[in-house]
Order: structure tokens, then C-alpha cells, then sequence
């Protein structure tokens, strides 16, 4: 335990140092679980939504992508079901004055102290479940006080009643309107349902797409990017024949596995865990979970949605929210959702790869072994030294191929300082420009992972380059 705290540690620090994520708001003391991504941060993650989008939206010709806004009608959330059921319980600690969720401190502590008796887990989580599911919050209370469960801050139990507290932000236009910050991009796929059939001539079964920011006012906010209150997600909701729902529940249940394992993290870190305790809209659902540094958490839920949310707004907003089929006349269609977060889905990336490692002489290296596809740098043109020409000759490089990827050029160092910085960012290729290159035209390609280096002609710089890093193979797979 107290080895994967040193690691998140150093996972934080790192990611800060080399630009990846900022705390927001630093130089006022910062806001909780809030964070802004730093220049390399931002095109990790970039890359990561390329993928996902082409992977859905160019893979598949029956899904398209939109782009709905963050603030919709009010009427949205009630429809949804959102302003009356998306609540989450909390509980104070009396001595302490901190906030907990109490089915969190439940699980962690059975997660703790229970993962080795399997007969006693599945016994507290389905009583657990039982209170959820039949709002008995003093039956939450009473198996709190039961397993005698204690504020890791104060170290006492003096806990009080447990309460619901709705986790949308709320907010007020200049009519004293309220409106939602969103809690999942789904929604604006909804009500643009009826305009994306139109407008690209959809039939069942189709997708829609769409990547961009919710928002959560969560109780428990920390664990890095895990639990934020600002988050992306890559959501996509397929529309379907209602009577196919467990054909294409499973189809896609695989199909995102199988996007998750193109990483190549190491498939033993992902599970599938199947939802004994759905959400209000759901009638199928299994997570997809990742082995972080604290434990296997999920990172994509999957679930059939039934015909819940478009008869929802149907009735909310009396417009035709049904399909028409000739066989079928007017009908409802199922929807399969398939929700990613992009932050948490960054995190798996970035844990995984970050490492410390041994090298020749006794030194240690810190090296980002992330998918080559998807580094913010995809190669460094190096000068070997500072003079003689060499930084000229490979500016002149540099400049020629920055069209065709994302290149760093650098010159501020040793060269094995250069190396080094590289690793730290995930760099896959660095070319150094030495004394030979002004003779033959040839420079080194140093690879990243096995630092193994070799001479090659300057002419073949960019193959080496789009072999290493290009997306169009992995996106291949996809469908292999
Ligand atoms: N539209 C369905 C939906 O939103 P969800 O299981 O609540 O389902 C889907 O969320 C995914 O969104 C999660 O699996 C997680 O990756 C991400 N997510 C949810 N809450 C988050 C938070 N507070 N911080 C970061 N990511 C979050």
C-alpha cells in the first residue's frame, strides 16, 4: 500500500514537472479535484479522443459524431431523471467536520479488511446493495457502526445521519432561470436524436458520438484524475431494434475490451465486473475496471438504456421521439450506451507507462512508455553538440519534416541529458545530427524502449517515423 502511495506520489510530481497536468488554480491554493492539462498533457490526451473518435466515427459507418452544448433546457434533467434521482448519500464525521460517501467508506473497507474472504464481501456488498436499492439509509448507518468503520482523519465513529445530495452543479441565468452544468454528454445525444436521422439518413441500428466536458459535484473528490468534478467523457449511444438488446449489449461490451487491450497495458489490469446495482435508466450493465495504483476502479460503463430516456422526452417535451419502420410502424428504439471517462482513460495510460528503470553503469532512467501512437512528440531532431554546423543541419531537418508529425528540436544540452528529457515525455524517436551526417547524410535513431540505436539515411527519416508511430495500424486491428 504505502509502495503504491510513493508511486502516485511520484506519478503526480512527474506529470506536473514534464507538463502534463497543473492542480487549477494553484496560486490561489488550488480547488479540489479540478486539474488543467500542461502542453504534453493536452496532446496525450488529444491523441487519445483521435482514437476513440476514428475509432467510432471512421471504423463504423453507422455512427456519427455531434457536438452538443453544456447547457441545455432544465427540462432536459427532469426528463432524464436527473434532478429528481441523481443523487448520491453523504455523511458527516462529527469530530472531523469531513465529508463521506457512506456506501464508498463501506466498500473500501470491505476492500481493505475482506479481500481475502470472499463469503463475507459478497455478504456486506449485497446487504449494502439491499439498503441502496430500497432507500433504507438507516440500514447504511447501521452496518457502518456494525463494522466499525472510523474517520481516517479524526479516528473516531461519531458519524451523522446519512442524507441525499444531488450531484449537479446548478447555476442561474440572468432571469434567475436554473440551469444544469451537465453530469453526462449523453443527453445532448438524445435530444438531437430526431436531427441526426434527418439529417444523415440514419436507420437502425446506428450510433451517435460525441466527446466533451460534464460536471459532478462529487462528495469524495480525490485519488489524482480519478474522481473529478470536471471531466470529459467519450460517450457513445447506439440506437437499436429493442428485441436485438442482448445481441448488441455483448457485441459492444467486446468491442470496447478489445479497444482497451490495443494499448497494450497488459490485459491482466482490466476486468469486467458486471452492475448488481444499476442506475435509474438501466436494465443491463457491466463496467470495465482497470488496476490503478489503489486498486481496480472502473474506467467505461456499459448499458442498455432501453427506451427509457427517449420516452422520457417524448412525454416531457411532446415531440415524436420514435422511429418509423415499415414492418414496425412507429416505435421506440433500445440504446446500448457505451461511457468513457477520457481523464480516467488518460490515467490508466499514463500509470502504466510511467517507469523507473536501470540502466547500464548503475543509473536510473525515468522513461514514458506510452503506445507510440498516441505520444505528444512523436520524434527529437538532436544536434550532437552545439557548434560546427550540427544545430543549422538539423533545424534544416527539423523544418522539413514538422509537416508531416509533431517533432521537437533541442539543442540546450548533453546529449544524454536530451535523451533522458525524452524518455521523461514518452518521446519513442530521437535522431541525433553528429559530424557524419555533414559527410554521408546519415544520423542515429535512438528507439525509446530498447535505447538500442542504428544509422540510417536521412531519406528515411519519415518512414521510420510513420512505422513507429502511425495510428492507421492500431485503428486496423479494431476490426481483426
Ligand atoms: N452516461 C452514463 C454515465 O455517465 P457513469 O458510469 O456515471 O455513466 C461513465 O460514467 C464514465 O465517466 C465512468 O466510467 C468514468 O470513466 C467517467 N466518470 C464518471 N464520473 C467521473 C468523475 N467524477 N471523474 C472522472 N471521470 C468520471
Amino acid at each position: 500500500m504505502e509502495k503504491n502511495k510513493d508511486f502516485l506520489e511520484f506519478l503526480v510530481s512527474h506529470s506536473k514537472r514534464y507538463g502534463f497536468i497543473f492542480p487549477s488554480s494553484e496560486i490561489y491554493g488550488g480547488i479540489n479535484a479540478i486539474y488543467d492539462y500542461g502542453e504534453y498533457g493536452v496532446a496525450l490526451k488529444n491523441n487519445i479522443k483521435d482514437f476513440w473518435w476514428k475509432s467510432m466515427t471512421q471504423i463504423h459507418d453507422n455512427i456519427v459524431g455531434i457536438d452538443s452544448s453544456i447547457l441545455m433546457h432544465s427540462d432536459v434533467w427532469s426528463a432524464s431523471g436527473h434532478v429528481q434521482k441523481f443523487n448520491e448519500l453523504l455523511i458527516d464525521n462529527k469530530d472531523s467536520k469531513k465529508r463521506y460517501r457512506p456506501d464508498l467508506l463501506i466498500k473500501n473497507h470491505v476492500e481493505k479488511f475482506f479481500y481475502k474472504n470472499e463469503k463475507k464481501r459478497k455478504e456486506i456488498l449485497s446487504r449494502l446493495y439491499d439498503c441502496l436499492s430500497n432507500n433504507n439509509l438507516l440500514g447504511i448507518k447501521d452496518l457502518i457502526h456494525e463494522l466499525n468503520i472510523h474517520d481516517p482523519i479524526s479516528h473516531t465513529n461519531h458519524w451523522t445521519d446519512i442524507k441525499y445530495f444531488n450531484m449537479m452543479f446548478k447555476i442561474e441565468d440572468h432571469r434567475k432561470k436554473n440551469l444544469f452544468l451537465r453530469p453526462e454528454t449523453a443527453q445532448g445525444i438524445f435530444i438531437n436524436f430526431q436531427n441526426v436521422i434527418k439529417s444523415n439518413r440514419m436507420k437502425i441500428p446506428f450510433g451517435i458520438a460525441q466527446i466533451g466536458k460534464s460536471f459532478r459535484n462529487e462528495i469524495v473528490a480525490r485519488q489524482f484524475l480519478f474522481r473529478l468534478r470536471e471531466f470529459e467523457q467519450m460517450e457513445m449511444q447506439f440506437f437499436i431494434l429493442p428485441e436485438e438488446e442482448k445481441f448488441w449489449f455483448k457485441y459492444w461490451k467486446n468491442m470496447r475490451m478489445k479497444w482497451h487491450l490495443l494499448f497494450n497495458l497488459g490485459d491482466e489490469k482490466y476486468r469486467f465486473i458486471e452492475n448488481t446495482h444499476l442506475p435509474h435508466y438501466a436494465s443491463l450493465g457491466t463496467d470495465i475496471e482497470f488496476n490503478f495504483p489503489f486498486g481496480f476502479k472502473e474506467i467505461e460503463s456499459i448499458h442498455s438504456r432501453r427506451d427509457f430516456d427517449l420516452i422520457k422526452h417524448e412525454n416531457y417535451s411532446k415531440k415524436n421521439m420514435k422511429v418509423f419502420d415499415k414492418s414496425k410502424k412507429n416505435y421506440f428504439p433500445y440504446v446500448i450506451e457505451t461511457s468513457l471517462g477520457l481523464d480516467r482513460c488518460f490515467f490508466t495510460i499514463f500509470s502504466s507507462s510511467l517507469k523507473k528503470e536501470k540502466i547500464n553503469n548503475g543509473k536510473i532512467r525515468t522513461v514514458l512508455k506510452i503506445p507510440s501512437f498516441l505520444s505528444p512528440i512523436k520524434a527529437a531532431i538532436l544536434p550532437l553538440v552545439k557548434k560546427d554546423g550540427l544545430p543549422e543541419i538539423a533545424k534544416k531537418l527539423f523544418n522539413n519534416i514538422k509537416f508531416d508529425f509533431k517533432l521537437l528540436y533541442d539543442h540546450t544540452e548533453s546529449i544524454g541529458k536530451l535523451y533522458r528529457r525524452q524518455d521523461a515525455i514518452g518521446t519513442p524517436l530521437c535522431f541525433t545530427i553528429d559530424y557524419d551526417t555533414c559527410k554521408n547524410e546519415t544520423v542515429t535513431v535512438r528507439y525509446r524502449d530498447s535505447m538500442k540505436q542504428y544509422r540510417i539515411h536521412i531519406n528515411e527519416i519519415k518512414d521510420v517515423i510513420k512505422k513507429e508511430t502511425e495510428l492507421k495500424s492500431i485503428l486496423r486491428k479494431i476490426h481483426n
